[in-house]
C-alpha cells in the first residue's frame, strides 16, 4: 500500500519524508488555504523537488476548455505532478483529454461507485473516494471502497484506488484489508499508526530490565 501525505504544508511534508516511508502528496485548494501565502506553482514545485513521489495539483476551473489549460499548466511543473481533476461532467471528459495528452489525473471527489467506473473508464490514474465525509453524514466511507476495489477488479482497470478524507488509523487498516492501492491522510494519522501502549511498556521494561541486568554484570 502506498503511503501519501495529505497537506501542503512543507515542514508536514519534510517530516513525513523522514520517515522514510512516504510515497507521494496529495494536495486541494483547501490545504494551499491553510498553507497560505505562497505561490501556487512555486509551491507545487517545491513539494516536487522533496518528496520521490506523485504529488497531486488541484485545478479550479470547472469548464473543459479552462480544465485542459489548467492541467496541461500545472503537468508542466514537474514531472512529478498528478493533475487533481473534480468528479464533474466537464472534468470527465477533461480526463480523457489529458489522460490521451499523457497527461496522469487524480479524479476527486468521488462519493459513489457509479463515479469511480466512469473515472476509470475516462483512464484515470487515481480515483479519490472520500471516506471521512460519507462517515461524516452517516454514510459508510469503507463500503465505498470494498465496491470500487470489486468493481476495478472486476473489469481490470488500472486507475488505483487511492483512499482519501481519511480520519483514524482504522480507516488505514481497514482500506489495507480491502486492497485501496493508496491511502492520503494527515501527518497526525500517518503518526498515529505507529502508537500502541503495550510497545510503550514493553520497552520501557525491556530498558529497566537491561539496565538492572547491567548492574550484575559490573557487580
Ligand atoms: C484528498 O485528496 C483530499 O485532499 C482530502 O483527503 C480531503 O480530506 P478532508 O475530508 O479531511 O478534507
Amino acid at each position: 500500500m502506498k503511503f501519501f501525505v495529505d497537506t501542503a504544508d512543507l515542514d508536514e511534508i519534510r517530516e513525513a519524508n523522514e520517515m522514510g516511508v512516504l510515497d507521494g502528496v496529495t494536495t486541494n485548494p483547501s490545504l494551499m488555504k491553510e498553507a497560505g501565502g505562497a505561490d501556487f506553482h512555486e509551491h507545487i514545485y517545491k513539494i516536487c523537488e522533496m518528496v520521490d513521489g506523485d504529488v497531486s495539483a488541484e485545478v479550479t476551473a470547472t469548464d473543459y476548455a479552462g480544465i485542459m489549460a489548467e492541467g496541461r499548466t500545472l503537468a508542466k511543473i514537474h514531472d512529478n505532478v498528478v493533475v487533481k481533476v473534480p468528479l464533474i461532467l466537464d472534468g470527465i471528459k477533461a480526463i480523457k483529454s489529458l489522460t490521451s495528452e499523457g497527461i496522469r489525473v487524480n479524479c476527486t471527489l468521488c462519493f459513489s461507485p457509479t463515479q469511480a467506473l466512469i473515472a476509470a473508464k475516462a483512464g484515470a490514474t487515481y480515483i479519490s473516494p472520500f471516506i471521512g465525509r460519507l462517515d461524516d453524514i452517516s454514510s459508510d466511507g469503507l463500503e465505498l471502497i470494498q465496491q470500487i476495489v470489486t468493481i476495478y477488479s472486476n473489469y481490470g482497470y488500472n486507475t488505483e484506488v487511492l483512499a482519501a478524507s481519511i480520519r483514524h488509523p482504522m480507516h488505514i487498516a481497514a482500506c489495507a484489508q480491502i486492497g485501496a492501492d493508496v491511502a492520503t491522510m494527515p501527518l497526525s494519522v500517518i503518526k498515529k499508526l505507529l502508537n500502541h501502549p503495550l510497545t510503550d511498556n514493553g520497552l520501557a521494561k525491556f530498558l529497566a530490565d537491561w539496565e538492572a541486568y547491567q548492574k550484575t554484570v559490573n557487580a
